[in-house]
């Protein structure tokens, strides 16, 4: 039990935490559909990269499959909120499935772009992680225009036969790539890019109220799944810090991470539930007197709505 002689340990909450606006929107479009359809609805990969939600949502009738060949033909089908590349489309429309695409505005923006660098001529740099669904998407809307960078030293492999543009995954690390992006800069001096970057509102917000917390904290706690890449990166800036644990929930936390931490901080990543943060604040209370705070570095007021798809 921690002390109670050395005051309350104080919980650190980090805000903006948990949820974003493309991850309650994904959520709500599979909600939508299973009121209006029944169950089964299929949903192709994780709606969003998180075991709670994919749990509650298969407990209610989604069915999540890695492939379109495991849709029946004609089913009611959700595209993930990380996005589709236009072969998977194809592949739908063949099957004569019933679409309904939760692809985050702000990845079909980047969707967009990397249309437009294609149409250009241009080689498109997408600065991102292999093997990541959003990547598989964007690099797909290349139209084989694409290739994958994901270190500095990439970019002296890049072919340098035509014009370059640079692309990036929504939710990388911005310093990281920013030192990319400067890099293929470098090299090619006439390459184009995204007006600052393509790192979204949420995950810019929740590296910095991590940062924020991260600074005054014995260790931090970051609440999200091990294949969420925004909740990983989240880890990666606490640590610049302090250490730093991904955990599931709850029952993730290894008591001796706690042991002579008097200052504990909590966020969780953009596909977080926030009842999980809930829980754990609740789990520390029943170790001891606790203190809860709060640094706030931005209020988001981004909201999107659903797909007509979703709503005819
Ligand atoms: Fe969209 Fe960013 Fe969330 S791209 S799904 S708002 S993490």
């Amino acid at each position: 039990r921690w002390a109670a002689a050395t005051g309350p340990r104080i919980v650190l909450l980090a805000e903006p935490r948990s949820f974003c606006a493309g991850v309650e929107r994904a959520i709500e479009i599979v909600e939508v559909a299973l009121e209006r359809y029944g169950p089964p609805v299929y949903v192709r990969k994780q709606i969003v990269h998180n075991l709670h939600v994919v749990a509650d949502l298969s407990r209610r009738g989604a069915v999540f499959v890695d492939e379109l060949d495991e849709v029946p033909a004609g089913a009611v089908t959700v595209f993930s909120a990380h996005g589709v590349s236009p072969e998977v489309r194809d592949a739908a429309d063949r099957r004569g499935l019933r679409v309904i695409d939760a692809t985050c505005p702000l990845v079909s923006k980047v969707h967009a772009e990397a249309r437009r660098f294609a149409a250009e001529g241009r080689l498109v740099a997408l600065i991102g992680h292999a093997g990541h669904e959003e990547a598989e998407g964007t690099l797909g809307e290349t139209g084989g225009a694409g290739v994958l960078v994901q270190t500095v030293d990439d970019v002296a492999a890049l072919p340098g036969d035509r014009p370059v543009a640079y692309l990036m995954q929504t939710t990388l690390a911005e310093d990281e790539a920013a030192e990319i992006a400067a890099a293929i800069r470098g090299r090619f001096p006439d390459a184009r890019g995204p007006k600052r970057n393509d790192i979204c509102y949420a995950t810019t917000n929740r590296q910095a109220s991590v940062r924020a917390i991260a600074a005054e904290s014995d260790v931090v706690l970051i609440v999200g799944s091990a294949n969420s890449s925004n909740s990983l990166r989240l880890v990666e800036v606490a640590r610049h810090h302090t250490p730093a644990h991904l955990v599931d929930d709850q029952g993730g936390i290894a008591l001796d991470w706690l042991a002579g931490a008097r200052t504990v901080g909590l966020s969780a990543g953009a596909s977080a539930p926030p009842s999980l943060v809930d829980d754990i604040v609740s789990a520390l209370r029943g170790l001891g007197p606790v203190a809860v705070e709060e640094r706030v570095i931005a209020r988001e007021t981004v909201q999107f709505s659903l797909p007509k798809e979703a709503l005819s």
